[in-house]
């Protein structure tokens, strides 16, 4: 019951968004698992052991050897040719097929970061960006990307908050369903990640995530479960840190009982990149080692051969372990349809991929008296900062995509370890300026760097707008200290809205920030990192050629103070080191997540009912909008929204449970893109999810009986008039 209801929301939500998506064909499951059952047996006992285990392709390890039908990237598996099956070359991530410091001087198409993405709310954006980043990757040769992140941003100052989607498991479930969907339909294999509770960089390769069983399975699980269902990733990534004790990559209750047995998934898991604690993660649920270079020990190998010759345990997993591996190879049609390195990009339709993206991604978060968008009488226009000359921000770590001819801007932040060469500030060569300029060619342009306050301002007095772009980079391997501004961007902002009421803000951040200075200024965007086509999308909203519609998908705390944690646990203990591990062997760090448990979030702010600075789902327009009519049957749900506005428009219909059975309860358990002309309305209909209504208690959801009150939402925060619908108790499995 529920699996269809999961999958009659994002039909519902899909079918009000775009037209019909077309997905590629696949073998069906069932003949894909039969032939790799039968393949299998036709295995040697070396053969069965090919599959299992693989390196980083990569130099950053001395020694490394790239086999000739490798490629350098992330990694690479053997194949068996004598069976007619290819080796696995993979290629991180979800943000496009990886830069790697340049190790192919190969560039690609960027995506903006996966909250921008997710800032539209829109399931076709995220199916075109996988779609487009899937067939990059296959064009360069790569038929694995290690794409899907899909963990809940539950900490705002994560340094990989910038590769996810949402504080919310639906709106994360929906989106990254679509992205695996959009990468697999190139015939190749995409991972979701990182499996599970993957929370914070700080010491993750040791870290343990403290949950209690149901608040993992109504939030991150969830997130996981409705990706799975809505994209059927050929793969699923476990990760570092460890979950109530045990190792994501060796946790028999994360990957057998879970994924495999609750769950049914029939792809494999392979390991984060020196994630694997022992030989016995196999019988734990691991499928394949990855990166095996950076494990103490190559487990799944010949060990695992030996282990398999004598104990039938090992024998049966290695069995499955293979099955699981090829049933995803045949059934993406891998071997069949086998990716070609050196096929043709085109990276101008590619660039316009990226570009709608951050675009509907752009979330207007203030706009005193129509201070945007820019009127075309704006003559004289400084920019100030953020590199605005040269290029827009770009996130760091394993899922930095460059465009061909590399990074505009290369900041290098030293450092040593196998990581050091990702170690850097780079900025993708889309120039905000140079985009402003081509939009308004009659105007005075100035930029001034902004590392000198008295120098900026003195340009603010003599313009009629004032923009300033203001960065904050981030990383994987590293978290965020505070929410400012660094480098003395707040000071920058506040003397220039001091000198120019008429200051524009472009927040360029890959975590949400503070703003000391927003009284002051007379509007602000949050452009995220907005990819290879930022610049271009920056401008575009700036001067209203496209209309501004992202919607928060992360709540923007006022203060850290509101937080469930004050920092992120070791942030002040451990010296922070990239790859996570632990100081001393016998180090322990634990993330306590039952303070919040499932309430993640906005959820988390409604519980304390706390004000946010900007709350989950807000954004505003260049139209005005209004929701009504919110009428629930059931699990069935419409109502209305309507531009009420002068110009066309996009919005998010957001309907949220606010209480259950007379308990405060705010979940997200509905929402749906609508693009409107001035005037126009048009009817939403959705189909909640039974399980995001739902207890997990006792190995399965419990629907309380009882009165539950739902309301339409602008965000979480501006709330409409409550409908209730009576529900009666109701109890299944997954
Ligand atoms: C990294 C990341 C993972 C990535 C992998 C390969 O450490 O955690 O997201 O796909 O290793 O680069």
């Amino acid at each position: 019951m529920a699996r269809r209801n999961s999958f009659a929301i994002s039909i519902a939500a899909a079918a009000l968004m775009a037209p019909a998506l077309t997905y590629a064909k696949q073998a069906p499951a069932a003949d894909a698992e039969a032939r790799a059952a039968a393949t299998v047996e036709q295995m040697s006992a070396d053969e069965k052991v090919v599959l299992t285990h693989g390196i980083m392709a990569l130099p950053f390890v001395p020694g490394t050897v790239i086999p000739a039908d490798g490629l350098p990237g992330a990694g690479y598996i053997a194949g068996i040719a004598r069976l007619g099956i290819p080796a696995l070359t993979e290629t991180d991530a979800s943000l496009g097929v990886s830069w790697v410091g340049g190790a192919r001087a190969d560039g690609a198409t960027p995506l903006p970061s996966g909250l921008s993405q997710a800032a539209s709310w829109n399931p076709d954006i995220l199916y075109k960006g996988g779609a487009m980043i899937g067939s990059e990757a296959r064009a360069k040769g790569f038929n694995v990307l290690l794409a899907g992140g899909a963990n809940l941003t539950r900490d705002p100052r994560n340094g990989r908050t910038f590769e996810y989607l949402s504080e919310d498991p639906l709106l994360t479930g929906i989106l990254v369903g679509s992205a695996i969907k959009g990468v697999q339909s190139n015939h190749i294999i995409s991972t979701i990640k990182h499996f599970a509770l993957n929370g914070q960089e700080t010491g993750r390769k040791f870290v343990n995530s403290v949950i209690s069983e149901a608040a993992a399975r109504e939030s991150d699980l969830l997130a996981f479960q409705i990706g799975i269902e809505q994209g059927q990733p050929g793969s699923v990534m476990c990760s570092y840190n460890l979950v109530n004790g045990a190792h994501g990559c060796d946790s028999d209750w994360l990957l057998n009982q879970v994924l495999k047995r609750d769950w049914r998934y029939k792809g494999f898991v392979m390991s984060d990149w020196g994630a694997v604690p022992s030989i016995a993660s196999a019988l734990h649920g691991l499928d394949q080692q990855s990166g095996e270079q950076l494990d103490a020990k190559v487990f799944f190998a010949k060990d695992l051969q030996t282990k398999a010759a004598i104990d039938p345990a090992y024998a049966a997993k290695l069995a499955d372990m293979n099955i699981r591996i090829l049933s995803q190879i045949f059934k993406y049609h891998l071997d069949t349809n086998p990716a070609k390195p050196g096929t043709a990009i085109d990276f101008a339709a590619n660039g316009a991929v990226a570009r709608e993206a951050a675009e509907q991604g752009i979330v207007l978060l203030h706009n005193q008296n129509g201070a945007l968008p820019l009127a075309a009488s704006a003559r004289r226009i400084s920019v100030i900062g953020g590199y605005a000359n040269s290029g827009v921000m770009s996130g760091a770590g394993s899922s930095q995509a460059q465009l061909p001819g590399g990074p505009s801007i290369t900041i290098p932040l030293g450092g040593d370890g196998p990581f050091a060469a990702l170690m850097q500030i780079q900025y993708h060569a889309s120039s905000p300026l140079k985009a402003i300029k081509a939009l308004n060619p009659g105007a005075q342009v100035i930029y001034r760097d902004g590392t000198t306050i008295a120098d900026a301002v003195a340009l603010a007095k003599k313009s009629d707008v004032a923009i300033v772009f203001a960065t904050k980079w981030s990383t994987e391997g590293l978290d965020a200290a505070d929410f400012s501004l660094p480098n003395g961007q707040d000071a920058l902002i506040a003397a220039v809205a001091e000198a120019n009421p008429n200051t524009i803000v472009v927040l360029e951040t890959g975590n949400p920030v503070a703003m000391p200075w927003l009284a002051k200024t007379a509007a602000v965007l949050e452009a995220w990192y907005p990819g290879g086509q930022g610049g271009e999308a920056i401008a575009n909203v700036l001067f209203g050629k496209v209309n501004p519609s992202g919607r928060l998908p992360i709540t923007f705390p006022a203060s850290a103070d509101q937080l469930p944690r004050p920092a992120v646990d070791g942030y002040n203990d451990l010296e922070p080191n990239f790859t996570g591990d632990p100081p001393t062997p016998d180090a322990k760090l634990n993330a306590d997540y039952n303070i919040e448990g499932s309430d993640v979030g906005y959820r988390w702010f409604a519980r304390k009912q706390q004000k946010a600075l900007f709350p989950f789902g807000f954004g505003l327009s260049y139209t005005t909008f209004a929701s009504s009519g919110l009428k629930v049957s059931g699990l069935n749900a419409s109502f209305t929204v309507k531009n009420t506005g002068s110009r066309q428009g996009a919005t998010v219909g957001q309907v949220y449970l606010v209480s259950r059975a007379g308990e405060a309860k705010q979940r997200l358990v509905g929402f749906a893109r609508v693009d409107l002309q001035p005037g126009a309305s048009q009817v939403v209909k959705v189909t909640f999810d039974p399980r995001i209504l739902a207890d997990w208690k006792d190995g399965g959801w419990s629907l309380p009986a009882g009165d539950y009150a739902f309301a339409l939402g602008d965000d979480a925060e501006h709330l409409g008039t409550p409908v209730t619908f009576h529900m009666v108790a109701r109890r299944w499995k997954d």
